[in-house]
């Protein structure tokens, strides 16, 4: 995997000059489709510390266009005696050989949520009709073994459809909200008697008629508290014992963000004791009544607020991104960047209610002064309507899927046809005319086992103009759950790092410091990146605990 360092830098002179001759300046990323048929459509990602990411839709669809393994078929509990399954509606992706397998779901798992315990497992939770308490576990496995989900079939208290869930620090997965749910659970249970919490904020931001507050953006404090929005309303909330420990101020313009509505919302990258949150786009007031009962699609919002969640008078300050956009995804780059990537500029979620799709994805730069935070990059010629996702590769990359805005699988006379398309947007950084200044890890070796506040040797070539050492920065992602333009569990942390040194010819040593609780950083599975100047190495998965 990793080359001879001579090679490698020799690589990337041909590279830069060949790319300095032919792009010559800006670039506004690239995009590449990777298959062109996976047999479902993406609505659900995860990636994996195998370097897999599993995907899902949903049971009900009718056929998918991927068969089960061996000629397999099975029994929704929820469909006719008579009708029997032979179709897939979960497949594993393989970043390295670009392929797919299907994988076998007994129960709906349609608009769920997810998380990856600190063993690696994907722990997925809730979905539709019989499948809306099921708990499916999936334990990664690499080479050519066949891992598959496991079905616990009654793992909730309550029914969860649209629910989030967040990792916490002890481990266990908090699942929050969903359709007429104004409450919240864990998996896995303390006892089996372990029931759900109320959680009143919910109601308090339930709109009659258009909800507005399911898939809330739940995001995990520095200080162990969850940071919870939903509509357009924000909480601290300590699940322990079950308080409001702050209410924050509404979200100036008092517009919804959550479904529906849905807009989207990161925590910006973690550094020394400060947590901000952005939250972006969404749809005006309204709109989802106007759309569904009148087919008028009215303009997505185009702002975002951005908070202080720590300040001891926290107040949101606005920006307007260049383009409105309704079903945003944020996704949190190596490099400590905003990406915002899919949807549309008109109408809202929910079936057949999104209209004018927004083909191009837009930089937030959170370090730059307001005003010039924004940059749109190169469109991609396809629509990523309702139903679509996006998540971090460990090469940089973003995979892209999914769109699908109907009941079924509809590929003709409908306005946007489902996809069952994967694509990547490499974002500029990775454009060949950079590689000159990309690290490349040679250690610690990917896979390692790191404990909290552990001082860490990363040793890694560059090219040779060497590397700059006030430029060098060094950061570690938690790879989402991806759905409904949110990034469950999202987070990245920028490590102290210093006494970069050189170690061999091409070849430099700094130290990190890994982050000192599981509330920065609950354990399990990482990227690590080194960047320089902005342009990110590839990703090393370590574990932490
Ligand atoms: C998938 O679609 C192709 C092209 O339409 C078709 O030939 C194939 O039979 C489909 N496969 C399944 C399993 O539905
Ligand atoms: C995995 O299976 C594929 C297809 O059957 C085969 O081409 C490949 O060599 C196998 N890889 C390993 C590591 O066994
Ligand atoms: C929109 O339509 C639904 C039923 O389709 C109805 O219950 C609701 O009252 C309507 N809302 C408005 C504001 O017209
Ligand atoms: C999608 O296809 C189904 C049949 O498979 C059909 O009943 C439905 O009307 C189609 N939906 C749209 C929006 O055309």
């Amino acid at each position: 995997m990793t080359p001879p360092p001579l090679a490698f830098c020799f690589l990337l002179l041909c590279h830069a000059a060949a790319a300095a001759t032919a792009a010559g300046g800006g670039t506004g990323g690239k995009w590449d489709v990777l298959l062109s048929n996976i047999g479902i459509s993406a609505m659900h990602m995860q990636l994996l510390h195998t370097d897999r990411v599993v995907m899902f839709d949903r049971t009900n669809f009718g056929s998918s266009n991927i068969s089960l393994p061996d000629g397999k078929c099975v029994h929704d509990p929820d469909d006719p005696p008579s009708r029997r399954d032979c179709t897939a509606h979960s497949v594993e992706y393989d970043v390295a050989s670009n392929s797919v397998r299907p994988l076998t779901l007994l129960t709906n798992i349609w608009c769920s949520s997810g998380a990856v315990l600190p063993d690696g497992t994907l722990v997925q939770t809730g979905g539709n009709g019989r499948g809306d308490h099921a708990v499916r576990l999936y334990k990664p496995c690499s080479g050519n073994s066949s891992c598959d989900w496991q079905e616990i079939t009654n793992g909730l208290a309550q029914r969860r459809w649209y629910a989030t869930s967040q990792i916490l620090p002890d481990g266990r997965q908090i699942i929050v909200g969903g359709r007429a749910k104004f409450n919240y659970e864990f998996y896995p249970k303390k006892t089996a008697a372990e029931g759900s919490y109320n959680l009143p904020f919910l109601y308090q931001t339930f709109q009659p008629g258009s909800e507005n507050n399911l898939y809330p953006f739940v995001l995990l404090n520095i200080d162990g508290n969850l940071f919870i929005f939903a509509n357009n309303q924000a909480i601290l909330f300590d699940y322990t014992n079950s308080k409001v420990v702050r209410t924050y101020p509404t979200l100036p313009g008092g517009d919804p963000r959550n479904y529906p509505s849905t807009g989207s919302a990161v925590l910006l990258p973690l550094k020394s004791n400060t947590a901000e949150v952005l939250v972006c786009g969404g749809a005006p007031k309204g709109s989802y009544t106007r759309a569904h009962n009148n087919s008028d699609f009215v303009e997505a919002l185009d702002t975002c607020g951005r908070i202080r969640i720590n300040d001891p008078d926290p107040q949101w300050v606005m920006e307007t991104m260049p383009l409105a956009r309704v079903m945003g995804d944020m996704l949190l780059l190596p490099n400590g960047n905003v990406l915002i990537i899919n949807g549309a500029s008109m109408g809202t979620a929910a079936w057949e209610l999104g209209r004018s799709p927004v083909l191009s994805p837009v930089f937030y730069y959170p370090d730059k002064q307001p005003g010039s935070r924004f940059e749109v990059l190169n469109p991609t010629s396809t629509p990523r309507m309702y139903h679509s996702s996006s998540i971090l590769l460990r090469d940089g990359r973003v995979l892209v899927g999914g769109s699908n805005p109907h009941v079924f699988y509809n590929f003709t006379n409908v306005l946007f046809p489902t996809d069952l398309t994967l694509q990547s947007f490499s974002p500029p950084y990775l454009d060949p005319q950079f590689g000159y200044l990309r690290p490349w890890i040679l250690a610690p070796v990917s896979g390692s086992e790191i404990g909290y506040g552990q001082d860490i040797l990363i040793r890694f070539s560059i090219g040779p103009g060497g590397p700059d050492e006030s430029a060098i920065m060094v950061t570690m992602i938690a790879p989402s759950f991806a759905t409904h333009s949110f990034s469950m569990n999202q987070r990245l942390l920028i490590l102290d790092s210093w006494d970069v040194k050189p170690v061999a010819r091409s070849e430099y040593q700094l130290r990190a410091r890994m982050p000192g609780s599981g509330n920065l950083a609950p354990a399990g599975y990482y990227l690590i990146f080194v960047v320089h100047k902005d342009i990110p190495s590839e990703g090393i998965w370590i574990h932490i605990s």
